[in-house]
C-alpha cells in the first residue's frame, strides 16, 4: 500500500520485523515506556494484527504504530499507540501520514473510536481532541489535557465514558 509520502510504503507487522520494531520503540521511548499508564493497557492484550503498521523506505524501517483493542465503559475502542518515527527520518510527515493511514484503514474495519494519551497540538493534526473532562478514566495517573479521543464515525463518542479497560479478543 502507498501512503502519501511518495517513497513510503505501509506494511503489517511480520514476526521477522520483531527485534526491529523493538529497536525501533528503545530508541523512541527507552525502557520507561513499560512503566508508563497506557501500558497497563497492554498488558495480556493483543495489537490488532491488520492494524499492526510499519512504514518502511526500502528495506528500511522508518516508523511503527499499533492499535490495542480497549472498552471505555461497555463500548468498544481502539487504543492507538505506541506511535515511533526513526529519529532520522523525523519532521518529514512520517508520523502523520502514518497514523492517518492507520486511522482510515480502522474505519474502514469497522472500529469508531480511538483514545491515546499524548502531546495535544500533534495530535490535533489528525483529528483528536481532548477527552471531555471527567467522562472517561485511565486504569492509573495521566494528565487530561493528554488523554484525547477521535471519532472515526460522527457521533461515536456521544454519550461514551466510564473507565478504559483493556478488551483482548
Ligand atoms: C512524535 C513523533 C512520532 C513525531 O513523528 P514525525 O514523523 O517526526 O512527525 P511528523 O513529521 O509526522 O509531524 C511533523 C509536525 O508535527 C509537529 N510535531 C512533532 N512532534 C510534536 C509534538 N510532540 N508536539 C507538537 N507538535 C509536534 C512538528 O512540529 C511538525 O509540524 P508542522 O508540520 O506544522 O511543521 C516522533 O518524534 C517520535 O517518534 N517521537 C518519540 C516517540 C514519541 O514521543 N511518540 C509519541 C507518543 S506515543
Amino acid at each position: 500500500m502507498t501512503s502519501p509520502i511518495h517513497s513510503l510504503t505501509v506494511q503489517t507487522a511480520r514476526p521477522e520485523n520483531a527485534r526491529d520494531v523493538a529497536v525501533l520503540l528503545d530508541l523512541a521511548f527507552g525502557p520507561g515506556r513499560f512503566a508508563k499508564t497506557a501500558a497497563r493497557l497492554r498488558e495480556g492484550n493483543r495489537p490488532i494484527e491488520a492494524l499492526s503498521l510499519l512504514a518502511f523506505e526500502g528495506d528500511n524501517l522508518r516508523a511503527s504504530v499499533q492499535f490495542w483493542p480497549i472498552l471505555i465503559g461497555s463500548d468498544p475502542a481502539l487504543l492507538l499507540g505506541p506511535l515511533a518515527v526513526d529519529p532520522a527520518e523525523r519532521g518529514r510527515g512520517i508520523g502523520l501520514s502514518l497514523m492517518a493511514h492507520g486511522l482510515d484503514k480502522a474505519r474502514g474495519l469497522g472500529h469508531g473510536r480511538v483514545v491515546l494519551v499524548g502531546d495535544a497540538p500533534y495530535y490535533a493534526k489528525v483529528g483528536f481532541v481532548p477527552a471531555p473532562s471527567g467522562a472517561m478514566t485511565m486504569p492509573g495517573p495521566v494528565d487530561p489535557a493528554r488523554l484525547l479521543v477521535r471519532e472515526l464515525t460522527d457521533g461515536a463518542m456521544a454519550g461514551v465514558g466510564g473507565k478504559i479497560t483493556a478488551c483482548p479478543a
